[in-house]
């Protein structure tokens, strides 16, 4: 099986599984206990926290550990509410179209609480545009939130220009980028993205699957979302999952040692031989604005979950979009956010840094063989 689906999820690193399993055999400890094992516990904790905090330019006060990327995202919409809440300041959120549906329905539980909730429109190369944002802050606007990397596309958001502009019109709302995409593959400091809060997750990057965590900025003040424990500073309650976290902060040691050349090779790979064999085959988002480990394929003719079940029976697993839409055979909100035309499918690449060149290659000759076979090449 070529695996190209890592976008969805990535193979976990051997170096991270025997991470995991040590913390699990030597640390076992709750690192809040307050004996030997409890402090051995702490410290890896600790450890573990400054590792990932560097990575996204932050302190390690400033960083929460959650269950993943979904629980980040929704701690910090709902969380940053909650806060605003607190002094009867129902606000004004604002959200791109193509957010992860984390993002967007964490929003569209706030409109229910009476929140104005806006979403902000993409291009059709299927990036936010910095003006469009910028017309619509208002002086009451407490959040903004647009993503760095586009889970479906793969297009690059010009977050950091879209945080000035925010900001010039709106010196209090906070800008959230959900860097769960773009988490080791691009920078991903806090400053960098012009952010206020960032969240990533650890299975996209060949760690272990439930386990997440958001890096604050010195404005961003939120609320807990249930309560039960102070861990985390009192913004995340429940012990915390140190395997998992151990596994994280291994996966990011590994990963800025590794970099990234493979990935532009791979995409590279695909592209050309996808020129060569299926003429027909687009590839979606605007050129100059897209990132190397997603690589989303366009077909007019042949619906999405067609594409992908005939790649499978090709020994190539890819997806129809995102990972939650692939089940539910749902038209994706970004494809259509882009007005991308129904009748075309689309077939999302995803590569980590496991992934070859000969399995892009691999993957090309599949999807033409696909396209050949369904009378849509
Ligand atoms: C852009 C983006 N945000 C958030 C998430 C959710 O992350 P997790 O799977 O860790 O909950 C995903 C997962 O696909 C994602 O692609």
């Amino acid at each position: 099986m070529v695996y190209l689906d890592n976008a969805a999820t990535t193979p976990v690193h051997p170096e991270v599984i025997a991470a995991i399993g040590a913390a699990m055999a030597e640390e076992y400890g709750n690192p809040s206990s307050r004996h030997a094992v409890g402090l051995a516990a702490e410290r890896r904790l600790e450890q573990a926290r400054a590792t990932v905090a560097a990575a996204l330019g932050v302190a390690p006060a400033q960083l929460v550990f959650t269950s993943g990327g979904t629980e980040a995202n929704a701690l910090a919409v709902l969380g940053v509410a909650r806060v605003r809440a607190r002094s009867r300041r129902a606000g004004h959120v604002l959200v791109s179209s193509i957010e992860h549906p984390s993002v967007l329905e964490s929003a569209r539980l706030l409109a229910e609480q009476g929140v104005a909730v806006e979403e902000i429109p993409v291009t059709r190369g299927g990036w936010v545009d910095p003006a469009e944002v910028e017309a619509r802050v208002r002086s009451d606007t407490g959040l903004v939130a647009v993503m760095h990397v586009n889970n479906e596309t793969g297009v690059r958001q010009p977050v950091e220009e879209i945080a000035t502009r925010a900001r010039a019109r709106s010196s209090r709302c906070l800008i959230l980028v959900d860097a769960v995409q773009s988490f080791s593959y691009l920078p991903t400091e806090l400053r960098a993205l012009g952010a206020d809060i960032v969240t990533a997750s650890a299975h996209k990057i060949q760690g272990p699957k439930g386990v997440g965590c958001l890096a604050l900025g010195a404005r961003a003040k939120l609320a807990p979302l249930w309560g039960g424990g102070d861990q985390e500073a009192g913004r995340r309650a429940g012990t915390e999952n140190l395997p998992g976290i151990v596994g994280l902060a291994r996966a990011v040691e590994l990963a800025r040692g590794q970099g990234c050349s493979t990935l532009a090779s791979c995409a590279a790979a695909l592209c050309d031989e996808l020129a060569r064999l299926l003429p027909a085959a687009r590839r979606i988002g605007e050129p100059g604005r897209l990132s190397d480990h997603i690589v989303a394929i366009a077909i007019a003719g042949a619906p999405s979950e067609v594409l992908v079940n005939a790649l499978e029976e090709r020994g190539v697993c890819a997806s129809s979009g995102s990972a939650c839409h692939s089940r539910r055979a749902l038209r994706s909100h970004v494809l259509d956010a882009m007005g991308l035309p129904r009748d075309r499918g689309v077939v999302r690449f995803s590569f980590s840094r496991a992934s070859t060149v000969e399995e892009a290659r691999t993957a090309a000759r599949a999807l033409a063989d696909a396209a050949r076979a369904l009378g849509v090449a």
